[in-house]
């Protein structure tokens, strides 16, 4: 990030005095920084200190401006390579979401079209509450980085998620923005994990599938500077820095988030997706005299196919097959029915799914490549690489 101009909105919250943290942090890493606090930002830190820590004026009003007669805020939003919102309270994350700009802090996100990162930062039932959910949802299908909150214990004595992330993966998360490589300006979807298929309010379907290999790739392409949007069954991993996650639980729910992360340069689902889902059931099964219950299934959609065929049909489509047998022809037959331009052929006759390595063959229409067997991480450069070469 060295030499970049972040212009960073501090928000109401208790977690704005982290925010003086994060200053420090993105200037030891050569970025400079501008700070611009909301009026509840100010009943937390002084100007003074985010502007001593920053060497530069910090801002708090429209009128502040000097130059306001010539849209001084206008000025400092587009001067920037970034804005950050920390902590992004919910309250400014509804009024991003609304396009209200009644304050400095939101006119500066109304009036830029320069990149907006936020980490938000509140009570769990605040960033729980539908009403926020939805705003997320539609500020990261605008394209904001909306980073996902830590779980943890509160300055309010409740836990869950809602806790500021960690001001080291904050930085990583913005150092990421300014990621530099031949996935530049692509975004890219890709899919990891496996679903689960409630059977009732307790029980549920699952498979064996850990999300390594699609996390790993999703880090992997966001190396390379791809905007990186990640759809994710419940598996319990971190975030790579920098990849917007979108947390999902059954193949409906994936198809849903999937839909609504389009427009994408390049797909990639390596989610092992419930071929099943189960007859929804509102109340728990209980065991009783007429013996074990018959679960009726009805098939899931096919996400990989159906994005194939899509009208927004992103220029590369690449699947993952897992096999045990004829793994290339397998993968081959794949390919050719599912209307994909990679298929990735996974080879499980080793050992069950769930491990760090994979030996892993692309099948493509004009040939085969043999990976040697390695770990997932060096699975996913590779891979990374080679869907950079084919969206050049
Ligand atoms: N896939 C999907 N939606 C589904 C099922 C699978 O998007 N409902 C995707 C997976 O993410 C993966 C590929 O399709 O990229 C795997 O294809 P699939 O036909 O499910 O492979 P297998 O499970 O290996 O198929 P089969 O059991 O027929 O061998």
């Amino acid at each position: 990030m060295a030499g970049k101009r972040i212009l960073l909105i501090i928000g109401g919250g208790i977690a704005a005095y982290k925010s003086l943290e994060l200053i420090r942090e993105l200037r030891r890493g050569g970025a400079s920084v501008t700070p611009v606090l909301t009026k509840g930002g100010t009943e937390f830190i002084t100007p003074l200190s985010a502007s001593a820590l920053s060497e530069s004026k910090a801002y708090t009003h429209l009128f502040d401006l000097t130059d306001e007669a010539e849209m001084g805020h206008i000025q400092l939003s587009r001067s920037a390579d970034l804005l950050v919102v920390c902590p992004a309270t919910a309250d400014l994350l509804a009024k991003m979401a609304a396009g209200m700009a009644d304050d400095l802090a939101t006119t500066l996100l109304l009036a830029t079209d320069t990149p907006v990162l936020a980490a938000p930062a509140m009570n769990v039932r605040m960033w729980q509450h539908p009403a926020t959910q939805a705003n997320v949802a539609l500020l990261r299908q605008r394209g904001v980085t909306v980073l996902e909150p830590d779980v943890g214990p509160m300055a309010c004595g409740e836990f869950g998620p809602g806790r500021l992330p960690e001001v080291t993966a904050i930085a990583a998360a913005i150092g990421a923005q300014f990621a530099d490589g031949p996935l530049k300006g692509r975004h890219i979807l890709v899919t990891a994990g496996p679903t689960h298929e409630p059977i009732d309010p307790v029980r549920y379907i699952a498979n064996r599938s850990s999300g390594k290999q699609g996390f790993a790739l999703a880090a992997a392409l966001a190396a390379l500077g791809a905007r990186v949007t990640l759809v994710a069954g419940p598996v319990n991993l971190p975030t790579p820095p920098g990849v917007t996650r979108i947390d999902i639980e059954t193949a409906r729910e994936m198809a849903a988030a999937v839909e609504a992360a389009l427009p994408a340069d390049a797909a990639i689902l390596v989610a092992a997706v419930a071929d099943w889902a189960v007859a929804p059931r509102t109340s728990k099964i209980k065991k009783g005299a007429s013996g074990p219950p018959k679960l009726e299934l009805s098939e899931n959609p096919d996400i990989l196919a159906g994005l194939a065929r899509h009208p927004r049909r992103p220029k590369l489509v690449v699947g993952f097959a897992a096999e045990t047998d004829d793994v290339i022809p397998n993968a081959q037959a794949k390919l050719a029915k599912k209307g994909v331009d990679l298929i990735v052929a996974n080879d499980v006759s080793g050992e069950v799914m769930g491990g760090d390595r994979n030996l892993v063959h692309l099948v493509t229409a004009s040939g085969v490549q043999s990976l040697p067997e390695t770990t997932k991480a060096n699975v996913a450069r590779q891979l990374a690489a080679r869907i950079a070469e084919l969206l050049a």
